[in-house]
């Protein structure tokens, strides 16, 4: 049976191995998905196991993605723009990195959420990992501006000029969060405020009018950014639906099939739901 895993450290929260036993009992798959912890300075060493034992493909998870980029022996065009890889396809020819976050991103926003991005203003808010894995595919879609805006805005300035070399002619701008002004359709948080239970100060009067706002990130209870957007009457949504999309992108790539989506986020989310009853 074709073995997979998803390699992080901490990683037993994982819910991957759940979305995608899920995929491949819809889709008919013989597959095992297991999680792996490799020790903080030994994941080459535990991707070197795996080739080894002839597991087929692994995901990567924090604070393995940028490590998983570098070991790569090919890269993808979006895992390259990324810089960081989260999908590893094994052959005996080399290991392959892709990067499914953002085209996970915008699969939920537009497929999911049933919101267009193409022709629209983007709001993206962060610098990190988090915003460059999701700049190409926001790209890719055609909108009308793009506003990257970081604290630092040093960071948003370089991720603008990274964005323009792999996007020539967008509509990108860098700015600082700080007294930020303007209208947005989309406003997306890719700032990892929301693990801390914060969010970026941002004035109420960005979200007027606005059609969705997005964060990353999510748990159990809806963020700070969240809750604020919806006090601002928009439309919020969390990050689940991309770890499911992620994820189904990433089971194509191994397997050839794309699965569907809806039902297992349902379930997902209904799991989610349940750790808050609990
Ligand atoms: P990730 O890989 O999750 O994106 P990261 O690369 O450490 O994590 O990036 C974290 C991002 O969240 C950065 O853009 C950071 O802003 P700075 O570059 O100015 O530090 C942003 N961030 C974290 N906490 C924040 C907060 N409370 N308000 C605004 N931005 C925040």
């Amino acid at each position: 049976m074709d073995q997979y895993v998803v390699i992080g450290h901490p990683v037993s929260h994982s819910k991957s191995p759940a979305i995608h036993a899920a995929f491949a009992r819809q889709t008919g798959q013989d597959l095992t998905y297991q999680t792996l912890q490799a020790p903080l300075d030994g994941f080459a060493a535990s991707v070197a196991q795996l080739r080894a034992r002839g597991v087929k493909g692994a995901n990567v998870t924090v604070p393995f993605k940028l490590e998983a980029c570098a070991l790569a022996d090919q890269l993808t065009a979006r895992a390259a723009a990324a810089g960081a890889v989260n999908t590893l396809s094994f052959s005996p020819a080399g290991v392959v990195g892709d990067n499914t976050d953002g085209v996970g991103l915008v699969t939920d926003i537009v497929a999911n959420a049933g919101i267009v991005i193409t022709g629209k203003r983007i709001l993206l808010l962060g610098a990190g990992g988090a915003a460059r894995g999701a700049l190409l595919p926001l790209l890719a879609q055609g909108p009308a501006q793009l506003v990257i805006a970081n604290r630092r805005l040093a960071t948003a300035q370089e991720l603008l000029q990274l964005a323009q070399q792999f996007s020539p002619g967008s509509a990108l701008e860098a700015r600082q969060l700080d007294n930020l002004e303007g209208r947005f359709d989309l406003i997306i948080n890719a700032t990892s405020a929301s693990l801390n239970g914060s969010m970026p100060t941002l004035a109420a009067s960005l979200f007027a009018g606005a059609e969705l706002a997005y964060d990353m990130m999510y748990a159990a209870v809806p963020s700070a950014f969240l809750c604020f957007a919806s006090q601002c009457g928009v439309p919020a949504r969390d990050g689940l639906g991309m770890l499911v999309e992620q994820a189904a992108e990433a089971f194509l790539l191994w397997r050839g099939v794309r699965p569907q989506t809806a039902a297992v986020l349902a379930q997902m989310r209904a799991e989610l739901n349940r750790t808050v009853a609990a």
